[in-house]
């Protein structure tokens, strides 16, 4: 859970104040300490009080509310300031900023924008005092995508672990979205019966706020959050590009870390996904149609802007039985162009038990080679390891050829 911030809201216009009272209320990291209707009455309302961020609407009274902002910032210059304004130019941010605010967001305010100027604050103000921060306090989150190279490929079962896994670090805020909409199953995966999903959130995505996104999504034992997929197969239709780039500017807004669990028809939704994924793990196997597409694929993303440098390959099931002798790890490496970025054991047994019970490694199997090789690449991810060896110096460790 995020500390609480503290907010005083300043702002004498009722039309301006009441929307932005409701936004920050329904941040669970904020905390509104206190509303004022006028600028001569903010010092009276912060000695009052003890609050970690203001936020100063400005439209009301231009003057009144930069004088206002330089007086705060000389006589407190500990307490961050977020001006707010329908006056977006270049010369009305400038003079807010430099009359001392810290931050400035444009009229009307977005959620996704709020949030995020809010944690940049309590990040700054974290550093100024020297108090440790720690991973619930980044300013954004770590968005990974999990894409695969042909169905039963291991993406489900990546996702699923991996988001438990990294969810046993209780710093950590931990979400995955199904977005195999039609035929995901990561709540089988996890044993859970969801109540709403992503279709419930597209049916209301206008008056979408936390509380609302939060209700949406489905706990599960291990700390993880699942946003799941539309129960009704006939209601794929309703979830759009513009929607999804919504919740995943929420999420990653108020999670730490944010796993999506792609389709594998690179729909519009998948799409919007990966642009705005930070990484994106594309599985692959040791076999001749997932290396195939692998390559195929890492052509067609490399063309879209921003996404084919996110691509790292991550080779699953390696020393697998079904494949032996077919393709030897540098031959994949060659057809690939690089080595990939982690491998992941064969270990059908507790993959398969797991799924079966729907219960994650990590409570299934936690010693299972699977889990921990998960352990490893969250690691990676969390950028506490460094990445695999190439495959070429771990021939042999995986009874590869
Ligand atoms: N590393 C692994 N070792 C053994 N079996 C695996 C491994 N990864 C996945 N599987 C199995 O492969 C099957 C398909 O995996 P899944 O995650 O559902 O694929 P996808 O989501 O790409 O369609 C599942 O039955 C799962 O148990
Ligand atoms: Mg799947």
């Amino acid at each position: 859970m995020r500390d609480v911030q503290r907010v005083i809201l300043v702002d004498p216009s009722d039309a301006t104040r009441e929307p932005l009272r409701n936004l920050l209320l329904g941040i669970e990291s904020a905390w509104l300490e206190a509303e004022c209707s006028r600028y001569e009455f903010v010092f009276d309302v912060v000695n009052q009080s003890s609050p970690d961020v203001i936020v100063v609407a400005l439209d009301s009274d231009q003057n009144k509310a930069l004088q206002l902002i330089a007086q705060l910032s000389a006589e407190r210059p500990e307490l961050p300031i977020l001006a707010v304004s329908a006056q977006g130019d270049g010369q009305s941010i400038l003079k807010a900023l430099r009359s001392g605010a810290r931050e400035f967001l444009m009229q009307p305010v977005v959620l996704e924008d709020l949030l995020i100027a809010l944690q940049r604050l309590q990040q700054q103000r974290g550093q100024r005092d020297g108090s440790p921060t720690n991973g619930s306090t980044r300013t954004e989150s770590l968005v990974v995508a999990v894409l695969g190279s042909r169905g039963g490929i291991g993406c489900t079962s990546l996702a699923v672990n991996l988001g438990c896994t990294l969810a046993q670090d209780k710093s950590r805020s931990v979400a995955l979205i199904d977005l195999d909409l039609a035929l995901g199953d990561a709540d089988v995966s996890l044993d859970l019966m969801p109540v709403y999903t992503l279709a419930d959130v597209a049916m209301n995505i206008d008056r979408l706020d936390m509380t609302l996104l939060k209700r949406s999504l489905c706990p599960h034992s291990t700390g993880l959050s699942l946003l799941p997929h539309p129960v009704q197969v006939t209601d794929v239709g309703l979830i759009h590009e513009d929607h999804l780039q919504r919740v995943i500017g929420l999420l990653r807004a108020s999670y730490t870390h944010l796993i999506i669990d792609l389709s594998k028809r690179l729909t519009p939704t998948d799409m919007a996904a990966l642009r705005m994924a930070d990484v994106i793990l594309l599985v692959t196997q040791l076999e001749l149609s997932s290396l195939r597409n692998t390559v195929r694929l890492m052509m067609t993303m490399g063309t879209e802007d921003g996404i084919g440098d996110k691509i790292q390959i991550v080779l699953n099931r390696v020393g697998c039985d079904f494949y032996d002798g077919a393709i030897s790890m540098k031959k994949a490496e060659e057809t690939i162009g690089r080595p990939p970025y982690w491998q992941l054991p064969n270990d059908a047994k507790a993959m398969m038990g797991s799924r079966n019970a729907g219960v994650p490694l990590i409570q299934h199997a936690p010693r299972s080679k699977i889990h921990q090789s998960i352990i490893g690449l969250s690691e990676l991810l969390c950028g506490k390891t460094e990445e695999v060896a190439p495959a070429k110096k771990r021939s042999g460790f995986f009874s590869l050829k």
